[in-house]
């Protein structure tokens, strides 16, 4: 008893000359539901900040922060392409990450092509599920008419193919069949299993399919079917932190293809 006193003496002197901030450290990251004080060195390179500027100016993210998701999706864009493949996202809105990745990767992206599919003008409720119904009205303000605002955006960058309409129907529109790189980001099950049906097989092994609502408690109806989906696949989801959700291509198995 007597050393286990002397012992909580001895940390109760050392806590109160210790500066309060080893108890309380400072966030290096606060932001996006992401509360962390790990590093969060990539806000402080040049190539990434030049990056999401250009994504940010797109007004895709409605004023949010979202640099660590953005990150993300650079990061494993710029991976990626050391496979052979073309990119596609399902899900663009203003094409803020889409801007980005194609700023981040530069000339990587030469001699491929970056797919860029929506309606352009929100999510036709009638696709919903009740549940994402009311997601949906949280955010259909930031999912307004902007197909004309995103060929601009993108008229600089011949790579880009925009294709307007609804996913999955608009796949035939998309003249390849490799893809090193899927972001899937609809905000909804249904049109995003569909992207998935039809995307994994086309994926490159070593190739990353990228989701970015998997994490967050408001879609869960995306998270379980996510689940379903991979664990048909004999995989799980790498959940991470951001919220995004993460499946990589590790071997030629999956019905049918490659
Ligand atoms: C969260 S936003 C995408 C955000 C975007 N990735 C960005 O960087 O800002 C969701 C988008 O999915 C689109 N969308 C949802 N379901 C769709 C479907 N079945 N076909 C085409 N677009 C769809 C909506 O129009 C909306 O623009």
């Amino acid at each position: 008893m007597g050393q286990f006193d002397a012992l909580l003496r001895a940390l109760r002197s050392w806590r109160k000359k210790a500066p309060a901030r080893m108890f309380a450290p400072e966030f290096a990251y606060a932001q996006d539901g992401l509360y962390t004080q790990h590093c969060a060195d990539f806000m402080k390179e040049e190539r990434f900040a030049t990056a999401y500027a250009a994504g940010e100016a797109t007004g895709s993210w409605g004023g949010a922060p979202v640099h660590w998701r953005v990150y993300i999706a650079c990061w494993l864009a710029e991976r990626a392409s050391a496979f052979g493949g073309d990119l596609i996202e399902c899900g663009v809105n203003r094409g803020g990450i889409a801007r980005a990745v194609v700023s981040y990767l530069g000339a990587a992206l030469e001699g491929r092509r970056f797919y860029l599919l929506d309606t352009f003008h929100g999510i036709p409720e009638t696709i919903l599920s009740d549940r994402e119904i009311l997601h949906d009205r949280v955010f259909k303000e930031y999912y307004t008419e902007c197909y004309d605002d995103v060929l601009n955006t993108f008229r600089a960058f011949p790579q880009v193919a925009v294709v307007r309409g609804l996913v999955p129907d608009t796949f035939g529109e998309v003249d390849s069949d490799r893809f090193c790189f899927v972001h899937i980001d609809m905000n909804n099950a249904s049109s995003e299993i569909a992207a998935a049906e039809y995307l994994w097989p086309r994926l490159e092994v070593g190739g990353f399919m990228l989701l970015d609502d998997y994490g967050w408690q408001v879609n869960l109806d995306q998270r379980h079917a996510f689940d379903r989906f991979a664990a048909q696949r004999d995989m799980t989801v790498l959940a991470l932190p951001t919220g995004q959700g993460l499946l990589m291509k590790s071997r030629a198995d999956d019905f049918g293809r490659r």
